[in-house]
């Protein structure tokens, strides 16, 4: 039975309920977190709930808990999810109020966070890379916000579904990349990793400082640089990265061939290091606490 924590309760999942006049419902006023769990063990959990403060604090919504509170929720849905591959997914809004666009005086928020089984993605996804297709960002300014508002996300990755494509890849109208409809996106040129800035015109994924900070210990010449739709089609390699699919190959844009139209030397490079750092973030959190004086 999946299990849903709201508002201070645990329950079972088809039990947890908002009202109707929820704002994230009415206004898509919300915003959202998704962390993945390995063998019992958050991945990145404390930048995910940094993440969760920062986009909170984008919003002006009040959080009703502490970090220390949510860890604690967090690590007791991993427990009873009795499961080796979680998702959690976590949402806050401004809660319930008579409809009205100005924030309500004396707000109500509605936490909630669930765990999910986190199905294997077919191996082939990662051997052979996948197709995106290109597509305008019709997003708002503030895009570094976590927020439940997702409709330009979900049309263009519904447009790049129907083609066959796996991922939208989002560009402005300046013909300048910003990111997937759901991952960051990368390319590689000349041995150099590019990927944009994290100036608030994209989401700053977990994964993506993962993989900055990794490449940069590794010695790959990574930037965080804009890059156009022209410079895209003429890469070696790219590639999404997020919380759910780590490192992914695309080998394909719009109908044609990247680079060779297989993955990559940097990017199969790069899914090595996130998988070993992943494998060494549960071997450290699994391993029995040393015990301190004598
Ligand atoms: C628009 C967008 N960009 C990037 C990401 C990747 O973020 P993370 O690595 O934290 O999963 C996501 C993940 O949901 C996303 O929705």
């Amino acid at each position: 039975m999946e299990t849903v924590w709201i508002n201070g309760e645990f329950k079972p999942l088809s039990e947890g309920h908002v009202g109707l006049e929820d704002r994230a419902l009415l206004f898509g006023e919300g915003i959202y977190e998704v962390i993945a769990a390995y063998q019992g063990v958050p991945i990145l959990l404390e930048e995910h709930l940094e993440r969760w403060e920062r986009s909170a604090a984008g919003l002006r919504l009040p959080l009703p808990y502490t970090r220390d509170q949510r860890r604690e929720v967090l690590m007791e849905l991993i427990a009873r999810s009795g499961s080796d591959r979680i998702s959690l997914y976590g949402q806050l809004s401004r809660g319930e109020s008579r409809r009205a666009h100005q924030f309500p005086a004396t707000p109500k928020p509605n936490e909630f966070w669930f765990a999910r089984n986190l199905a294997k993605y077919p191996p082939e996804l990662h051997e052979k890379g996948v197709k995106v297709y290109t597509h305008l960002d019709e997003r708002w300014a503030r895009r570094w916000i976590k927020s439940t508002s997702l409709l330009p996300n979900c049309i263009a990755k519904q447009y790049a579904t129907e083609r066959g494509g796996f991922e939208a890849i989002l560009f402005n109208e300046e013909n300048i990349v910003t990111e997937g409809a759901v991952a960051n996106f990368w390319v590689v040129k000349n041995g150099v990793v590019y990927t944009h800035p994290a100036n608030g015109r994209i989401l700053g994924g977990c994964k993506r400082a993962m993989v900055l900070e990794l490449a940069r210990a590794a010695g790959i010449d990574v930037r965080e640089e804009t890059y156009s739709v022209d410079f895209m089609m003429q890469a070696d390699e790219a590639f999404l990265t997020s919380t759910t699919i780590n490192v992914l190959p695309v080998v394909k844009a719009d109908d044609m061939a990247i680079g060779s139209g297989t993955p990559g030397a940097l990017t199969r490079r790069l899914m090595e290091l996130v998988d070993a750092e992943i494998s060494s973030i549960i071997e450290a959190a699994s391993a029995p606490a040393v015990q301190s004086g004598t």
